[in-house]
Parts: C-alpha cells; structure tokens; sequence
C-alpha cells in the first residue's frame, strides 16, 4: 500500500513536472512573439520617417544665397545658409522652455521672447537660460532642392561643423 501511494506520489510530482516545462514552453513562445512583433514594429516606424509629407522643400540651391535665413513657420524652422554655403535647419523650438524663437537680422541672431535667451547663425547659445544649442532637423539636397526631413528633431550640445550640409 505504502508502495503505491509513493508511485502515485512520484507519478503527480512527474506530471507536474511535465506540465510545468509545457508551461513554459508557452510562455517562451509568447515573448518570442512579442519580440518578433516589436522587431516589425520598428521597421514600421522608419518607415516613418521617409513619410513625404515630412519632407520640406525648401526651394533650389540658387534660390538661397549664402548668409540668409529663412523662416519655415509650418515646418516649425529656420534654414540658415553660412557664408561659406553649408545648410543647416534650426528648430524655432526654445531649448529652455520651448517658446518659438525669432529671427534679429541686424544681429544675426536668434532671439527667444520667453526668457530672453540668445541663439547665434549655427544656434549656439550666447545667453541663457537654454541649456543647450537648438535642435536641429535633417537637410539633404535633392535634384538640386534643398530638403528637410521635419519627422525627426535632432538634439545636441552644442555645434559642430558635421552638422553642414552642402550642396
Ligand atoms: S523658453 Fe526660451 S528662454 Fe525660456
């Protein structure tokens, strides 16, 4: 009798066992998946950012002499051309709090109207509160035209020379 209820015994914890280990097959399974499906959704979402809606022209390269500044409001920024050609796109958005900065001809420089920060042409801070540098967006010529991918703001410290696209 004792025998039997042993061999019972081990018969129970045996299934468990096998139950157990089937258990987690499932649930190897289902994080597999879930991996998987993140995977995808990342492809998917770069794919976003080639969306065309995103895209900014902002005209020809003649049509923008170097030196200038030219405010894209519904694209939320400014294309700043250097005297030496390079393009950058500037993010109007404030480092600071995120007020949208204007433009200061005579200067040459970004002024922000919230907490008076001041910007310079590549978007460097000269006056805090902004802890850092503007963002900035991707600038890529195309056919001749100057573009800008709006999809994705680029953040940084401060300005560097790789940050030029020319023509
Ligand atoms: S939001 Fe621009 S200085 Fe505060």
């Amino acid at each position: 009798m004792k025998i039997q209820k042993q061999h019972k015994e081990k018969l129970n914890r045996r299934s468990f066992l096998k139950r157990a280990w089937a258990w987690l097959g499932v649930i190897a399974g289902i994080e597999l998946a879930a991996v998987a499906f993140n995977f995808l959704s990342v492809g998917k979402r770069k794919s976003k950012h080639l969306n065309p809606a995103l895209i900014k022209s902002a005209g020809i390269i003649e049509s923008i002499p170097p030196g200038s500044v030219i405010p894209f409001k519904s694209g939320h920024f400014y294309l700043v051309r250097m005297d030496d050609g390079g393009f950058l796109a500037l993010s109007l958005a404030c480092t600071h709090l995120g007020c949208a900065i204007s433009f200061d001809g005579s200067k040459k420089e970004f002024i922000c109207p919230c907490h008076s920060s001041v910007f310079d042409m590549t978007g460097n801070v000269l006056k805090p509160p902004a802890p850092r540098a503007l963002d900035t967006y991707r600038v890529f010529i195309e056919g001749g035209e100057v573009k800008i991918d709006t999809s994705k703001k680029i953040r940084r410290r401060g300005f560097s020379i790789a940050d030029l696209v020319y023509a």
